[in-house]
């Protein structure tokens, strides 16, 4: 099944590092980044997974919970952990997915069979607290993820759900966002963006974020 923005993301229930994990009661009122690799004992995964761990404060700042999969069976998961923490110097703080059955993986279409066979590719979800999916991405392999450009973009999202605005090109949280469109009575400008706004044209108008 292909997952599409605004979709509900499905619930399962999975073996995982850290016990039976039933979705989206697990998920509550999270947000969620659900993110999988394609095999266990593998550098770049390690690198990924290690990394994700470091994050933990990033992750809790934002209301985000982590959670990884892989088609790998949960005894294997077990003594990956211990290569992880060991090699990465950290402590996983989130759980890994055994998805040996690939119900996940069929799920939320992670196998890409013509780029790698019976193994998930690097896929990410962000999910929001009402379950909906906000954003996808899909990497191969060979490359590991960008962990802050997952963490600037739910930034965006958590921004751009509150405030009538949308970030631009290379947004970073504190940069100037822009007022959206659709927003043109000019009362309703001048109390949601008290500090002004400069239009480079009626159409782009740039602001300081106003959470700031
Ligand atoms: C890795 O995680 O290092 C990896 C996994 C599958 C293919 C290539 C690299």
């Amino acid at each position: 099944m292909t997952l599409r923005l605004g979709d509900i993301a499905p619930d399962f229930t999975q073996e995982s590092t850290e016990g039976p994990i039933h979705f989206h009661q697990w998920a509550g009122s999270n947000w969620v980044v659900l993110f999988s690799h394609p095999a266990d004992f593998t550098p770049v995964c390690t690198t990924e997974l290690g990394y994700t761990a470091k994050l933990k404060d990033q992750f809790a700042r934002r209301n985000v919970k982590a959670l990884a999969v892989s088609v790998d069976p949960l005894d294997s998961h077990q003594r990956w952990v211990a290569d992880i923490e060991e090699t990465q110097d950290v402590k996983l703080n989130f759980p890994i997915l055994a998805d040996p059955d690939r119900k996940v993986a069929t799920l939320y279409d992670m196998i890409h069979p013509n780029a790698l066979a019976n193994l998930t590719v690097r896929t990410v979800f962000v999910i929001d607290p009402d379950k909906k999916v906000r954003l996808t991405l899909t990497y191969p392999a060979s490359t590991g993820r960008n962990f802050h450009e997952i963490l600037r973009v739910i930034d965006s999202l958590q921004l751009t759900d509150e405030h009538k605005v949308a970030t631009p090109a290379n947004w970073q949280d504190g940069d100037e966002v822009v007022i959206v469109p659709s927003l043109t009575d000019a009362d309703e400008i001048a109390r949601r963006f008290p500090k002004g706004y400069r239009a480079v044209r009626p159409y782009l108008r740039l602001t300081p974020q106003p959470n700031r």
